[in-house]
């Protein structure tokens, strides 16, 4: 049977060698209630969409780490390789929607209200207007095929901001190890069907209004300056 140990950061550089620790993660809680995103998301699509879709991500992507753990302890190099597509999928899965839940705000918390400060003047100098940004980024989403997201990145490298999409749960680093996502903004149906049904760019365009910009200048501060 596989070792599987949860330790904390301290106990963990303890472990002796050899010892193999495995770090399952758990669905973070909402900074805010399912209904507060309301009339732009509706409470149904937010719990539904957390407790369920973002839930089910964890679930097989834990299992898949456990299924790895125990083939890497036999040296099953085979099953080791089968499960990458697994744990692609579903650990970009935990890791867009924890980033989605913190690029939304209710109103009355600041969502909608444009960035400010350095993030607002790079929007600026590199898109001319949030205006256009927005309706970049609405083009590139409803664009989409299938399903993915849509980002906002910062090029660590450069110091410049990019758009950019991925297919099906693939985070925004796989499009370059220096992009950092700022924003992201998932274009999967069952972010939107229940309520906007088809029309994808309806929901693009209200999402906006509940965008937390305070969000993404803190990293962008945090990564830029
Ligand atoms: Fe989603």
């Amino acid at each position: 049977m596989a070792l599987r140990t949860l330790l904390t950061r301290k106990t963990l550089t303890a472990a002796p060698l050899g010892v193999r620790c495995l770090q399952t993660v758990s669905l973070p809680d909402l900074p805010y209630d399912y209904g507060d995103l309301e009339p732009a998301i509706s409470a149904e699509i937010m719990q539904l969409h957390h407790h369920k879709h973002h839930q089910t991500y964890i679930t097989n992507y834990n299992k898949a780490l456990e299924q790895l753990d125990g083939a890497i302890a036999k040296g099953d190099a085979s099953t080791v390789v089968k499960l990458q597509s697994a744990i692609k999928f579903n650990g970009g899965g935990h890791v867009n929607h924890s980033i989605f839940w913190k690029n939304l705000a209710p109103v009355r918390q600041g969502g909608g209200e444009p960035p400010k400060g350095s993030l607002g003047w790079a929007v600026d100098n590199h898109f001319d207007s949030l205006e256009a940004l927005i309706q970049k980024m609405n083009a590139e989403g409803a664009a989409l095929q299938g399903s993915g997201w849509v980002w906002l990145g910062l090029d660590k490298e450069f110091k410049r901001l990019v758009v950019e999409t991925t297919p099906n749960q693939d985070p925004l680093v796989t499009k370059g190890p220096n992009l950092v996502p700022l924003l992201g903004i998932d274009v999967w149906e069952h972010a939107y069907y229940l309520q906007y049904k088809n029309v994808r760019p309806d929901y693009l365009k209200n999402i906006w209004k509940v965008i937390n910009w305070k969000y993404a200048s803190e990293v962008y501060d945090r990564e830029c300056l």
